[in-house]
């Protein structure tokens, strides 16, 4: 208590940077987080503004805008910053206005071709170069933040820029996931007038070319991830995608803070998706929620047939293989299976393909869909995630509130968050395996529907200890506070 009495004490001005924040624009779990988090931080009294590129689905949905500065209007790549709130909280939010590179239709990192952007070196160096300037203060705006949270590659460059500045805030690098790390032609960064200060091995340098997250990685003054197993396991070669050696070096540096939960949008009792609203004491609407899912997605009527569901970004991180592999073992079963997801497009045939094959037992929903999101985990028995790595997850964190069973693979956040049945229905909240195979994922899954079937009652406990795992972001929110201080300290003491 005497802690968060002393962070409420000292408000800090944060500028938290990120490329999505829900519900403006989402595609994924940093979306989560950058809607989330700010507000959290916000609660506790900080003076938190978070800055976004102004795309155009994030334009239409923030409402009331105004003009906060033109003072980049005449540079090379001349923009506007935008001033608004994000909806549903009282956090002010800058737009990175440069129609040229924000302003188009769709995803904000891929084009409808499923391909990255061609010019997403110019966007997320214009954006950073905006980041920058309002960090610095330079653009009129009478606000110096004491700490640039960055997040994921998007923000990389952030803090290698801000190193060069004579006098700066303190810089938190944050890594989401860091298999996607932005690499760039070096004749990009030549082009983009990027500096040359910061080309090196030590700096931004990759194999001849130019890695946006190594300006995190390495120029932060403080670096954490979203669990504290996958703040270990980027250490090894396994996990550390070619970037562990930094990693490594910058040890001191590195820690793991496990996301939130953000209740305001994700609980049964109040969820605005769900047709009805349940909760531990009274489980009547999860059953409903699951006739309705049938309904909904096309799959028979049958309250007593277990079902299973996943919705993710259809791609290897997320062990699709694996469950391309096991479907048709599976489906065997009396099973019902419902998977929402897009992302490569072989998965998406595959799914697809496979599913037609098994209309009675197995959908699948190409797309994205908030909602169907929302009711797949209220529908739901089980929610199967099985990634081969996951810096934390949220979809496993929110299936537990929802009482609906996560099967797991035991790596980065998953491992954190889930207890598997054996530990004992005292504590147990789902089902974790280790091999990232398709037989030690069939055998959890078979081993899960056992215990549904055979054994009602400890079923119903599990869930009760799911439901009663508590991940708001406050707790998270107070760890983000002391990693500022840190990063703060570190900052006045010289060089990253
Ligand atoms: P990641 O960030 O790796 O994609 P997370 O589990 O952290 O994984 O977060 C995923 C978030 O994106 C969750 O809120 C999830 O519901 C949402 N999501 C993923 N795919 C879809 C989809 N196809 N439709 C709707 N929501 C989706
Ligand atoms: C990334 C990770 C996911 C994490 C999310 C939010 O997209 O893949 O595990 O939950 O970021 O931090």
């Amino acid at each position: 208590m005497a802690k968060i009495t002393a962070h409420l004490a000292k408000n800090k001005k944060i500028l938290f940077a990120a490329s999505e924040a829900h519900p403006l624009i989402k595609t994924g779990g940093l979306g989560d987080v950058a809607g989330a988090l700010p507000a959290a931080l916000h609660d506790l009294r900080q003076d938190v503004r978070l800055i976004l590129p102004a795309y155009r689905d994030a334009m239409r949905d923030i409402g009331d805008l105004k003009v906060a500065s033109l003072r980049m209007q005449d540079d090379p790549y001349p923009l506007r910053l935008l001033e608004g709130k994000l909806p549903g909280s009282g956090v002010p939010v800058w737009l990175v206005d440069s129609p040229l590179h924000f302003d188009r239709a769709g995803n904000p990192y891929l084009g409808a071709d499923g391909r990255d952007w061609p010019d997403n070196a110019d966007r997320y160096a214009i954006f950073a170069r905006a980041v920058r300037a309002v960090a610095l203060n330079q653009m009129g705006l009478a606000w110096q933040p004491d700490v640039v949270h960055c997040n994921d590659w998007q923000t990389g460059l952030v803090p290698a820029l801000l190193s060069l500045a004579p006098t700066r805030p303190a810089s938190v690098f944050t890594i989401h996931n860091l298999a996607y790390q932005g690499v760039v032609a070096a004749t990009d960064y030549r082009r983009l007038g990027l500096p040359a200060e910061v080309w090196s091995v030590e700096g931004l340098e990759f194999y001849g070319q130019a890695s946006y997250i190594k300006g995190g990685l390495a120029y932060a003054d403080m670096l954490n991830t979203v669990s504290p197993t996958y703040a270990e396991e980027i250490r090894t070669p396994a996990f550390g995608c070619q970037l562990e050696g930094l990693l490594q070096r910058r040890t001191d540096r590195l820690v793991g803070i496990l996301n939130g939960a953000d209740y305001r949008e994700w609980d049964p009792e109040h969820d605005r998706h769900l047709p009805h609203h349940y909760s531990a004491a009274s489980l009547q609407g999860k059953a409903a929620n699951k006739t309705a899912l049938q309904r909904e997605v096309g799959l028979p009527r049958a309250p007593e047939v277990p079902l299973i569901g996943l919705v993710g970004r259809l791609v290897e991180q997320k062990g699709v293989d694996l469950v391309l592999a096991i479907l048709p073992a599976l489906l065997q079963q009396p099973v019902q299976v419902v998977i929402l997801g897009s992302g490569d497009p072989a998965f998406e045939k595959a799914l697809t393909i496979l599913a037609g094959h098994y209309p009675q037992h197995c959908q699948v929903k190409i797309g994205f869909d908030e909602g169907l999101a929302h009711r797949i985990e209220a529908g739901a028995d089980l929610f199967l995630m099985p990634s081969r790595y996951e810096p934390c997850g949220l979809n496993q964190i929110y299936s537990l509130r929802y009482g609906t069973l996560p099967v797991v693979r035991r790596t980065g956040g998953l491992a954190d968050t889930v207890t598997d049945w054996s530990e004992g229905l005292a504590r147990a909240t789902g089902f974790v395996f280790d091999a990232a195979t398709p037989p030690a994922l069939l055998e959890v899954v078979l081993r899960a529907l056992q215990h549904y079937r055979d054994d009602p009652v400890g079923w119903r406990r599990v869930v009760g200890n799911a439901m009663a795992r508590d991940y708001s972001w406050r707790r998270s929110a107070e760890a983000y506070l002391d990693l500022y201080q840190q990063a703060i300290a570190r900052a006045g003491a010289g060089k990253p």
